[in-house]
């Protein structure tokens, strides 16, 4: 990984809605086209402003001024647990600063101010390998709602504790519970 000696890892403590939302709009919308672009911007914003304070943790990376990634974190709740699970979703860098190693460096600063014991993504193994993420079966670590692609479910450790199976069924903030998201 490239070490970028200019980047700035924060993490937000009143995460502002518009500004996280335009880093997706931009990203999304490059990578995935405008339609993508204003779902993924519309939901992170929602995410913002509707999960309770506690569940939510909100990180960036910032050049000089400008903000150039984003991730946010929601808690996951199992009803049978006290262990602490963070689903990371969404996350972007912009266009121009991406494969300069800004998403990782974003994950492993995010990772290192986390307090909690699991945490969770449904996406590219090949992008969240690189960050300690591995596949994880959803019925060692369910999921809110099944899965139409189980291969992206992927977790790793906040501790030096195994992951061990984990009762469901699991809940999710408010804005991501639609079947359809997953
Ligand atoms: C995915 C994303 C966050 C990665 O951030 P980044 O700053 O570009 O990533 P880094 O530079 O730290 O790491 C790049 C490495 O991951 C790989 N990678 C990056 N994006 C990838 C993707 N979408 N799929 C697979 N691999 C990917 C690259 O091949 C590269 O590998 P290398 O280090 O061996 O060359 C960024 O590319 C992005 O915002 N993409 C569009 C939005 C998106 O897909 N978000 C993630 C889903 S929520």
């Amino acid at each position: 990984m490239l070490t970028l000696p200019d980047m700035q890892y924060r993490r937000a403590i009143n995460p502002d809605p518009t500004a996280f939302a335009d880093v997706f709009l931009k990203s999304f919308t490059a990578s995935e086209g405008a339609e993508e672009g204003e779902f993924v911007s519309a939901l992170a914003a929602d995410l913002i402003k509707t999960t309770p304070k506690n569940d939510i943790a909100a990180f960036s990376a910032h050049e000089g001024d400008l903000c150039v990634g984003v991730v946010i974190f929601t808690r996951l709740y199992f009803p049978q647990t006290s262990r602490i699970v963070f689903l990371l979703s969404p996350m972007a860098v912009l266009p121009n600063h991406q494969g300069q190693g800004v998403g990782q460096g974003l994950i492993a600063y995010a990772l290192s101010q986390l307090v909690g014991d699991i945490v969770v993504t449904y996406g590219d193994p090949a992008f969240y390998g690189k960050t300690g993420f591995a596949a994880i079966d959803p019925v060692v670590l369910p999921a809110p709602y099944p899965l139409s692609q189980p291969q992206g479910w992927i977790a790793q450790s906040l501790t030096k504790a195994p992951i061990l199976p984990l009762e469901g069924p699991a809940t999710c903030a408010p804005a991501l519970q639609n079947p359809a998201y997953w």
